[in-house]
């Protein structure tokens, strides 16, 4: 099922990806159509899944015209590590699926391109391989999945620090997976012979009720996770301004906005429609980060002027992936940063810090 098209075929060429959606045909092409499905695909009818575009396309920027903008930087210190522009790969799950060499090839890419990696529990390879694969050149994070045994919890908080993750981030918006119709009907299944060394719940259902196989979990959990934590710790997946403040409360070191790629719940609003309110909320006190229909230098710099620190990019990354390895990877990156640069440049802005609520129309 997981045999790939790209075997016979070899890397797609680069130099025809223009833009990051120049990426998801290439996909399409190189994997089977079931794992495809599983990456494209979002909750029921996909309302959200659209709209997390649609937010982006409906907001409009206000160019200024005759700056000095020779010299554009898109520098930014981000829970201690200094990057060279705000774009994050969000932790997708079994990367394995998509190329041979999975999450080492995507940590060789964020390596390369300057971004940091964002490894899911549910990864096929490990915290360690993937550290040592980016070199020191992108901080990795390690996404954290609450599982059902505590101390599993805490052994991989023990684990991922001792490797030299610079961060945790856990996941909040998955007390169960999201009905995710156009994936049922491709047939797809989890590829239960893929090794995922850091998942310990392994029979997690894809399809059908599958509340028991999730450990649940509450915020008397994050405090006791929070407390394990020598590292950042970041909760991923707050759309509503009231758990934000329970975030902060709970001592948490940033927030990731998101809808989790409209993947689990329909009819939730875009995750750039739900920032401004977090953003109020926060009042700088930790980073907000947001994650959701990124696909154009131009909306990194809407969610920027909404008060975001930085942006994470999913599936764009993982179509990458699967066309073209590491080096389709750091191409999405690179293409990304270019379009920043070029849209920072036309609006008349030279440094991230200039970007607010004023370079909007
Ligand atoms: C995801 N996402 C995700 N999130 C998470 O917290 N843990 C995970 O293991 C996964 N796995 C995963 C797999 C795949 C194939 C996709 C597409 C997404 C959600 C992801 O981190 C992120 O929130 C969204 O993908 C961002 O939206 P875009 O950029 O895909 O529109």
């Amino acid at each position: 099922m997981f045999a790939s098209a790209r075997d016979e075929s070899g890397p797609a060429p680069l130099d025809q990806v223009l833009a990051l959606a120049d990426f998801e045909p290439l996909a399409r092409g190189a994997l089977p159509h079931a794992v495809y499905e599983y990456i494209a695909s979002a909750a029921g009818g996909e309302h959200t899944l659209r709209e997390n575009e649609a937010a982006f396309a409906r907001l409009k920027l206000r160019p200024r015209v005759l700056r000095d903008v020779a010299k554009i930087d898109t520098c930014l210190t981000l829970l201690g590590d200094a990057l060279s522009h705000p774009i994050l790969l969000a932790p997708t799950a079994y990367q394995r699926m998509s190329h041979p060499e999975g999450e080492v090839a995507t940590a060789r890419g964020a390596a390369e391109s300057g971004a940091p990696f964002l490894l899911s529990t549910a990864a096929t390879a490990s915290i360690e391989e993937v550290i040592a694969a980016a070199g020191g050149r992108a901080p990795i994070w390690f996404l954290h999945y609450w599982q059902s045994d505590r101390g599993f919890n805490r052994e991989l908080v023990e684990r991922v620090t001792a490797a030299g993750a610079r961060a945790i981030c856990l996941t909040v918006d998955t007390p169960v997976l999201g009905d995710r119709t156009r994936q049922y009907r491709a047939g797809f299944e989890l590829p239960v012979e893929m090794a995922t060394p850091h998942l310990h719940d392994r029979l997690v259902r894809l399809r059908g009720v599958n509340t028991p196989q999730r450990a649940v979990l509450t915020w008397r959990d994050v405090e006791w996770l929070r407390s394990l934590c020598r590292i950042p710790f970041v909760l991923k997946g707050i759309l509503d301004p009231e758990d934000a403040q329970f975030a902060l409360a709970h001592g948490a070191d940033g927030i990731v906005v998101s809808n989790h790629g409209a993947r689990n719940l329909d009819t939730l609003p875009a995750s750039l429609e739900a920032l401004p309110a977090i953003v109020e909320q926060v009042a700088g006190r930790v980073p907000v980060l947001l994650d959701g229909g990124v696909r154009r230098g131009t909306d990194v710099v809407k969610a920027l002027a909404l008060g975001a620190s930085a942006v994470l990019i999913g599936r764009p990354y993982v179509y990458a992936l699967a066309a073209a390895g590491a080096e389709g990877v750091a191409h999405c990156v690179q293409l990304l940063r270019r379009e920043l640069e070029m849209a920072m440049a036309l609006l008349g802005v030279t440094t991230l810090r200039e970007i607010n609520r004023k370079t909007l129309w």
